[in-house]
């Protein structure tokens, strides 16, 4: 874009719009829809009432039923979706809950469909670092390194699971090469056809997921940054990571983090030929909470900012803590 030729002041004085808060409104462009909103949840196997996850004040690891009835308050403020993770009790090297119908997510899925239908978008994350007992999202190979091509097996055998359980979209977030295309091949050849696949592309290797690894109980030692991507690299890396998981089929693609990668958001929104979703993810909720807990940020202004810097840099969709919250504040 190259700079408006407008005429100077006394003549331009933007302030004019800028006087009360009826001009402002009437001029303003970027709205959120709590419609727009995903809340994305915790489900832990073995426990009766809800753990606080000290790192995210507000959220929870849920039971089974206190998950339902979260959803369903999450329903009702108006929010569009739910993205549910699971936390098992046991872990192991090839994270056998994942695909296990009796899993907590997949019993945690079949629990939220069988409560809300069709009334809203139930998404499953489908990666295996919540139920391995390495934390990391794919198995192992002999020397310690993250098996691309075997963890495909594993995916294609969870995301069949999800679908059985109700999963309206599968969120693809392991960052294994070829993850959608395993995936959309294991759904088409058992009759899944109408599951959709919400692909994790781009996501960031990011040290803003620290709080997460306290919600889903990981042992992870070390990091991702053989199989995530990497901050130093430009919005090229990150196209072709787009252009691939969407030749592969993917439904939507989802950017991760969001708010320190908005020009990453900005250039994806405007390349891709799906709908394009962002997630604020664990750190960024936890840094602001922990701001407000000080007293140092205005809780409520400094949420609806991040989600409408979010829409502005073209997110049509957004995963955030705040989901069921924000939903209220914006009716
Ligand atoms: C992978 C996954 C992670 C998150 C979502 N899906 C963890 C990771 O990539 O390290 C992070 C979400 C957050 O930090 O809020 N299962």
């Amino acid at each position: 874009m190259s700079l408006p030729q407008l005429p100077p002041f006394p003549a331009s004085r933007p302030r004019r719009l800028r006087r009360t808060a009826a001009l402002r409104r009437l001029v303003g462009e970027v709205t959120v829809r709590p419609s727009d909103l995903v809340l994305p949840m915790f489900v832990r196997e073995g426990i009766d009432e809800p753990v606080p996850i000290g790192s995210m004040p507000g959220v929870v690891q849920h039971s089974l039923d206190s998950l339902a009835k979260a959803a369903r308050e999450a329903v009702t403020a108006g929010v569009g979706g739910v993205m549910l993770f699971g936390v098992p009790e046991h872990k192991d090297a090839r994270g056998s809950g994942a695909d296990d119908p009796d899993g907590i997510l997949n019993v945690g899925l079949r629990r939220l469909r069988d409560e809300l239908g069709d009334d809203t978008v139930l998404m499953a994350d489908l990666c295996l670092d919540e139920f391995t007992d390495h934390g990391h999202c794919g198995v192992l190979d002999e020397r310690g390194g993250v098996d691309n091509d075997a963890t495909l097996e594993r995916y294609a055998a969870m995301g069949l699971a999800q679908a059985a359980a109700g999963a309206h979209l599968l969120g693809t977030s392991g960052m294994m090469d070829g993850q959608v295309a395993a995936v959309r091949q294991a759904l088409d050849a058992a009759g899944h056809v109408d599951t959709g696949i919400l692909a994790y592309a781009p996501k960031y290797s990011s040290g803003f997921y620290g709080p997460f690894r306290e919600a889903v109980n990981s042992s992870l030692q070390g990091d991702r940054a053989s199989y995530q991507q990497d901050a130093t690299r430009t919005v090229a890396d990150a196209l072709a990571e787009v252009a691939l998981d969407v030749g592969e089929g993917a439904d939507v693609v989802m950017v991760k983090p969001a708010l320190p990668y908005l020009d990453i958001l900005r250039a994806v929104a405007d390349a891709s030929p799906v709908p394009v979703a962002a997630y604020q993810i664990s750190g960024e909720y936890a840094m602001v909470e922990a701001a407000v807990a000080n007293g140092w940020l205005d809780r409520e202004r400094v949420m609806l900012e991040t989600l409408t810097s979010i829409r502005r840099a073209g997110a049509s969709v957004i995963l955030t803590y705040w989901a069921s919250e924000a939903a209220t504040l914006l009716r």
